[in-house]
């Protein structure tokens, strides 16, 4: 898609939908009032008569007749204004930009949101590309039901803003890689696979890559992957891709200098293992990979843009299968870390595979550490769709995580960690048990993967919910895959690459 800033008057640029944004409660302002001027009133027509009301993801095509250059106009809501963050915003373009395509419109033109911030312009591309999202029909000899949207013409946005538009443009493609990761079914995407296109993005880049397999896997002590794959005939993989993003930008080595891992679980699918979830629960599971998604679309953005951070993306993936040969609720497994785990529940797998996870990073010098999991049904009750539910041991690490959701509008509400909880995660019979806590599932299933962190800054992003809203009534959290983190992750990098003393 080709993304253009212009400085013509909207009532001037050549496209089949010109869209005029509206938010609730408000007057026209701006370009818009010129733009109602030539069109004879017709936009101030439509929001006095209540037709169109400006509410988020209102959308009205409407005839121009020929009063300007664009064939029709497409308003769509915003709503309040004060609600308008920076995920509603780019909700809001999204929205715009699939009922565009449904009504055929490959070329539209889109003017500045008035009353908004200066960020309104990443956001609002962001939120167009990933509109253009579809995912990949398997359907043998389907239509699409929606055309393609070729061109994006931006007005009133102000000049010399062509670099801003190509990064946004980056961040709602990775955001979209993700999504269409999220979505294979787990017969395609399978631990190799995975590592396929981890392969791809490192050969893109020239990125360093290990894949480990199972004897790598055993001579490393990674039993906690190696006890969650024991049930699949798919053989696990840690991957892990490293940008070496300070010798590129020719900084000097420095012992000292920050190393950001991006920790992502990557389980292909979960079937819960022996502790067997119930059917309608379980095939959502393809994409219990979308941690692993995630990180592997933000590093390939991370490294085609030459961040200047030494940033790592480690992957734990396998199945989560039943077989003869899989672990049992009850068998103690001791982790790379040399810590010994009670697994009381299979099913709690995302935790086991993940600490082993940071393990490695660790023991490839990362001095940060993020890691992203569909880890707990508990996130949606905690929080529910609308943003990533978080814990972190670390402050000042975590007000850098914040900013970088805020500035990438991907939501993340920080849970709290209480040292009391901690016994919650002792075992009998060994160090940790892995399940059984009973309350505050989000929270503990965080804490277990913080055991693993070795007193490193580190942040958790449970985005069970986050990344794939099944919730029909809320419209204004993607639904099916988001991609959720994935534009954080691109954003953590860039931000601890400027603040890096
Ligand atoms: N992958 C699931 C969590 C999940 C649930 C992701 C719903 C997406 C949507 C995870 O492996 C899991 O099964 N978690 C258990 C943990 C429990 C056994 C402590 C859960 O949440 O029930
Ligand atoms: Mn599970
Ligand atoms: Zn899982």
């Amino acid at each position: 898609m080709k993304i253009n800033l212009v400085a013509a008057a909207p009532a001037d640029i050549t496209v089949d939908a010109l869209a005029v944004p509206i938010a609730t409660g408000q007057r026209l302002s701006g370009a818009a009032v010129d733009l109602d001027r030539a069109l004879g009133g017709l936009i101030s027509e439509l929001l006095g008569s209540g037709e169109f009301k400006g509410r988020i993801h209102e959308v009205m095509p409407v005839p121009t007749n020929g009063r300007i250059a664009a064939r029709r106009l497409i308003l769509y809501g915003l709503g309040a204004i004060n609600d308008l963050d920076g995920q509603r915003l780019r909700s809001a373009h999204h929205e715009l930009v699939r009922a565009a395509r449904t009504y055929g419109y490959s070329r539209i033109g889109l003017m500045r949101v008035d009353p908004l911030s200066t960020d309104s312009l990443r956001a609002v591309v962001e939120g167009c590309v990933m509109g253009t999202f579809e995912r990949r029909s398997r359907q043998t000899g389907s239509q699409p039901e929606r055309g393609e949207l070729d061109e994006l013409i931006l007005t009133g946005f102000g000049q010399g803003r062509d670099h801003e538009v190509v990064l946004a443009q980056e961040a709602g493609e990775a955001t979209n890689r993700a999504r269409e990761w999220q979505n294979a079914p787990g017969n395609e995407l399978t631990p190799d696979a995975l590592a396929q296109e981890a392969s791809k993005i490192a050969k893109r880049h020239g990125l360093e890559i290990e894949v480990l397999g199972p004897s790598e896997l055993r001579a490393g002590g990674y039993n906690l992957l190696l006890g969650v794959a024991a049930g699949s005939t798919q053989p696990p993989h840690m991957i892990r891709l490293r940008h070496r993003g300070r010798e590129l930008a020719g900084k000097a080595a420095d012992a000292n200098a920050p190393v950001l891992a991006l920790v992502g679980k990557g389980i292909t699918f979960d079937t819960g293992g022996i502790s067997l979830k119930e059917p309608p629960s379980m095939s959502q599971m393809k994409a219990d990979m979308a941690g692993a998604a995630a990180v592997l679309a933000a590093i390939d953005v991370i490294a085609a843009r030459k961040v200047p951070l030494d940033v790592m993306a480690v992957v734990a993936t396998t199945e989560n299968m039943v077989g003869p040969a899989a672990q049992r609720p009850g068998d103690v497994v001791v982790s790379a870390d040399g810590k010994t785990v009670e697994i009381l529940n299979t099913d709690a797998e995302g935790r086991l595979v993940l600490a082993d996870a940071l393990t490695h990073a660790l023991r490839n010098g990362a001095t940060h550490l993020l890691d992203l999991a569909t880890l707990t049904g508990a996130a949606t009750i905690a929080i529910g769709h609308g943003a990533s539910a978080a814990v972190s041991n670390n402050d000042e690490f975590w007000l850098l995580v914040e900013e970088a959701a805020r500035r990438a509008g991907d939501r993340v509400w920080r849970l709290p960690i209480f040292a009391d909880y901690r016994v919650l995660l002792r075992s009998q019979i060994a160090d940790l048990r892995n399940s059984e806590y009973g309350e505050a599932g989000a929270i503990l299933g965080g804490m277990f993967i913080g055991e693993f962190a070795r007193g490193k800054p580190w942040a958790h992003l449970d985005i069970a919910a986050s990344s794939w809203n099944t919730n029909a009534e809320l419209t204004t959290v993607l639904r099916g895959p988001s991609g959720a983190g994935t534009r954080l992750c691109i954003e953590l990098a860039e931000l601890m690459a400027r603040t890096e003393r």
